[in-house]
């Protein structure tokens, strides 16, 4: 459940819905399966069995099972996963603003989209508002870092996970009942491949990373509090599906009710802030309905916020002698700070472009889709060519035994996976988007 929570988080319902309408629709939507089930799955496995082997945060892990180069491989998934939960607080802070906003009744009564709109500019605008916000949303995950991780965020999915899916399932019912909805369905069924751009092939490997957490140290560390007696295979598989159903939801309940009322779909982050709002206006029972959805959708982002910090503070733990206390401070300190320019960076720092986009734009390009796909490629690599698949499956089998005796090509699919299947996709796509094909 702990991985759940981690997987299921704002990638699913803020990120994914946007980068589909950026993207185009059906067609990214195809390929993100496809990197999920293809790419995403070898390489969940491979690093949970990697932290379950060892027992040891990502840079320990890698020293112990590859030696002291490859430790320089589980820093750099360190330093992704603070990267991403300095600007991933930013927009959970935004949420958390929301939440409050929804108790007081202020999100459940716009009159039009463009009010609901102009009202998430003017907030992510206010320097206080967005700063207050990211420090406070850090505050709350640094508690329940402070007073341990397995008991709190486990109870808290098992609770949290079916209540966020029978308020999605609410907002898809909605949504299709509105008109035009037949529209967003054609835009998220039917796909047009000619406006699937390189960026968008990347950007989609870079999501199936980002939603499962990969890449960043997490699933090892999460690995590493996994007890052997428990199937890797069967934790994977059934966080990999509710993580998509998940995602689909929330796409078909933001895209209805985005042509419902002209909202384009390409409108970047600010999507879910722009058409939600407006459908909880016009609900009955729209103030619940809003105040319960952004106290989900915080929830879900605070399991995933832990998940990325908490490999810096097993580091910490393990290979600098910090007590925990000690470590979840100067973890949730330095993703505050680090955080602060993307805070700004729609207010006071709107000018402050790096390759044209915004600093918070800029951080989510820069982790998602290039240091997630080196830490996932790291990982990936490591277990087909250093440790050895052999050993990887051996570890993998612990627990899963029964799966692999019953589905008898795990193990030849693994074997490819690890070793070619899923290393050379994931170059490939790199040097596409580094225009190395032209
Ligand atoms: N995996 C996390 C999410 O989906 C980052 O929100």
């Amino acid at each position: 459940m702990a991985v759940a929570g981690s997987a299921i988080g704002l990638a699913n319902i803020w990120r994914f819905p946007y980068l589909v309408g950026k993207n185009g629709g059906a067609a990214f939507i195809l390929v993100y399966i496809f990197f999920l089930a293809l790419i995403g799955f070898p390489v969940l496995v491979a690093e949970i069995a990697i932290g379950r082997k060892t027992l040891l945060n990502p840079s320990g892990a890698l020293r112990k099972l590859g030696g002291p180069l490859w430790s320089s491989g589980g820093k750099l998934m360190i330093l992704t996963g603070f990267l991403v939960s300095s600007f991933y607080s930013v927009v959970a802070g935004w949420i958390l603003g929301y939440f409050i906003e929804a108790l007081q009744g202020n999100v459940s009564n716009f009159t039009s989209t463009i009010e609901a709109q102009n009202t998430f500019l003017s907030l992510i605008a206010s320097p206080y508002w967005g700063l207050c916000f990211h420090f406070l949303f850090l505050l709350f995950c640094a508690a329940v870092l402070y007073l341990g991780v397995r008991e709190g965020i486990e109870k808290g999915t098992k609770i949290m996970m079916p209540i966020l899916f029978v308020v999605l399932i609410l907002l898809v019912i909605k949504g299709i009942s509105l008109d035009n909805s037949s529209d967003a369905i054609t835009f998220l069924l039917s796909p047009d491949w000619s406006v699937l751009t390189k960026g968008a092939i990347l950007a989609a490997l870079g999501q199936a990373f980002f939603t499962l957490s990969l890449g960043q140290g997490t699933m090892i560390t999460y690995g590493s509090y996994l007890s052997k007696k428990e199937s890797i295979i069967k934790t994977c598989i059934p966080v990999i599906l509710m993580d998509l159903v998940v995602s689909l939801l929330a796409a078909v309940a933001v895209f209805t009710i985005a042509f419902s009322v002209g909202i384009q779909p390409d409108s970047g982050p600010g999507l879910i802030f722009h058409t939600l709002p407006w459908v909880f206006s016009q609900l009955s029972g729209g103030y619940l309905i809003a105040v319960a959805f952004f106290l989900l959708v915080l929830l879900a982002a605070m399991t995933s916020e832990i998940s990325a910090l908490e490999p810096l503070i097993a580091y910490l733990c393990d290979e600098k002698g910090f007590s925990r206390h000690k470590a979840v401070m100067w973890a949730a300190t330095g993703a505050f700070i680090t955080g602060i320019p993307s805070a700004l960076s729609y207010g006071i720092l709107k000018n402050w472009t790096i390759d044209s986009m915004p600093i918070l734009d800029f951080m989510d390009y820069l982790c998602s889709s290039i240091l997630i796909p080196i830490g996932g490629l790291l990982a990936v690599a490591f277990v087909g060519w250093r440790w050895k698949v052999s050993n990887a499956i051996q570890e993998i089998k612990v627990g899963s035994l029964e799966s692999f005796e019953k589905h008898r090509w795990l193990t030849p699919y693994f074997k490819i996976s690890f070793q070619f299947g899923a290393p050379i996709f994931i170059i490939l796509i790199l040097m596409n988007a580094l225009g190395l094909f032209g």
